[in-house]
């Protein structure tokens, strides 16, 4: 076994670093009821990448800001037309998210490229790092925004909007994007040589199993669909019973039924709805409008179809239950994905350079590699999440799998370049 840095002299991450870097950016955010609220395309999105790019400048590295507000760093004396080995994840999180989820393959691949610079070593895949904007899609809804746009994928995404109507471009304008240059946010087809995105696992398998490090062999696909739910607004005290049109409770037998589609019925592997509103959401009126969204995933596109097909269907008998009129529209689908086999290999070996055990698993959570992998090849490095838990405040890993992982990216990034 091998220390973490013999290999082509390079040192190995700075773990006291990247731990005290990842303290800092969990102050951008942090949200005094608990967790870290840094929505994609918010000011505080913003603030964040403006701490990388401070961070980076003082390393002497180089940054800039694409026009979908994707965030670039590259050595200082990057060597012009060698493909690119892309590495990074994002910076936005869910409301009331973790400290880790996307920040940590951000850093960690910060850390990686400065062990890099440092070693001044020729890399035949110049590294270059990407903090994507708006992957959870929690404030502009629509997730993997800028992967997307990365990758000329953005479909429906330019005209995504948040819960208040506010458009994208209006977000884009204010913040570090340009609305009217998205076309040059689009990277030349073959540029990329591969992607790499170090992750939290955000389950509980590899803890339960004692594992450090996860190598991703597949990415589950997502079908986002916003339904609307259409009643009428009565009096509670003096409508019949039989003759509502209670939207609220047209949006409990969703609720239900959903549930039951992955819960019992096995159509897809998980079914949410994860958002609900009802309105006017007050005591005594019956609610006459709801909105909530339902979202099935799934490895298999097959059953992915199914998944929605049979949202649908929920919607169809919740109305004819309640007399009222139940609307689901497709907000965002991703394709399920595989990860390229050769990296899989790649990471696999880095690890047992590094002495630590690896267990090849499916990501039932979505993330920008499986954007990336319709452009390049992708790989994907999990390290163990505590307890399991993500999109949560308690979102955490030990200080030491932490620093695993940052390592075997490192290392992976070595063998790719000098196999
Ligand atoms: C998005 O990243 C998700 O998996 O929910
Ligand atoms: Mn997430
Ligand atoms: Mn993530
Ligand atoms: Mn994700």
């Amino acid at each position: 076994m091998m220390a973490a840095g013999e290999r082509h002299g390079v040192a190995g991450v700075d773990r006291a670093r990247l731990l005290d870097c990842l303290e800092r950016l969990a102050r951008i955010g942090a949200d005094p009821a608990g967790g870290v609220t840094r929505l994609g395309l918010s000011a505080e999105e913003g603030r964040a990448r403006a701490f990388l790019r401070e961070i980076c400048r003082e390393a002497g590295l180089v940054t800039w800001t694409d026009a979908a507000a994707n965030l670039f760093v590259t050595r200082p004396d990057r060597a012009a037309g060698h493909p690119v080995l892309l590495i990074g994840s994002h910076v936005d999180t869910v409301v009331q998210g973790g400290r880790l989820d996307g920040a940590y393959g951000v850093v960690a691949a910060i850390e990686v490229l400065r062990a890099c610079t440092a070693s001044e070593l020729r890399l035949p895949y110049e590294p270059v790092v990407v903090a994507f904007s708006n992957e959870e899609g929690a404030l502009v809804q629509y997730p993997f925004w800028g992967s997307r746009a990365m990758c000329g994928l953005l479909e429906g995404g330019t005209r995504a909007r948040d819960r208040t109507g506010r458009s994208v471009r209006a977000y884009l304008a204010e913040g570090d994007g340009d609305p009217d240059r998205l076309a040059e946010a689009v990277w030349e087809p073959g540029s990329i040589a591969a992607f790499l995105e170090l992750h939290i696992e955000q389950g509980p398998v590899l803890e339960r199993r004692g594992v450090p490090i996860g190598v991703v062999a597949g990415i589950v696909g997502r079908t986002i669909l916003e339904i609307e739910v259409l009643g009428q607004a009565q009096h509670a005290g003096t409508t019949p019973m039989q003759e509502r049109r209670d939207a609220l409770v047209a949006a409990a037998e969703v609720v239900l039924g959903v549930r039951r589609i992955a819960a019992g019925l096995d159509v897809c592997s998980t079914a949410t709805v994860g958002y609900l509103e009802a309105a006017p959401n007050s005591t005594n009126t019956v609610p006459g409008t709801a909105r909530l969204t339902a979202e099935v995933r799934d490895t298999d596109p097959l059953r992915l179809a199914r998944g929605e097909a049979a949202v649908r269907a929920v919607c169809e008998r919740a109305g004819r239950a309640t007399g009222c009129r139940v609307v689901p529209r497709v907000a965002m689908r991703s394709r399920p994905v595989e990860t390229d086999t050769a990296i899989q290999q790649v990471i696999a070996e880095a690890a047992d350079e590094l002495g630590l055990a690896h267990l090849a698993m499916p990501s039932g959570a979505g993330h920008d590699a499986q954007i990336v992998q319709a452009v390049a090849p992708v790989g994907m490095i999990f390290v163990p999440s505590t307890a399991g838990v993500s999109h949560a405040p308690a979102e955490d890993t030990p200080a030491e799998a932490l620093a695993q992982g940052a390592d075997v990216l490192l290392r992976t990034v070595l063998r790719l370049n000098h196999p």
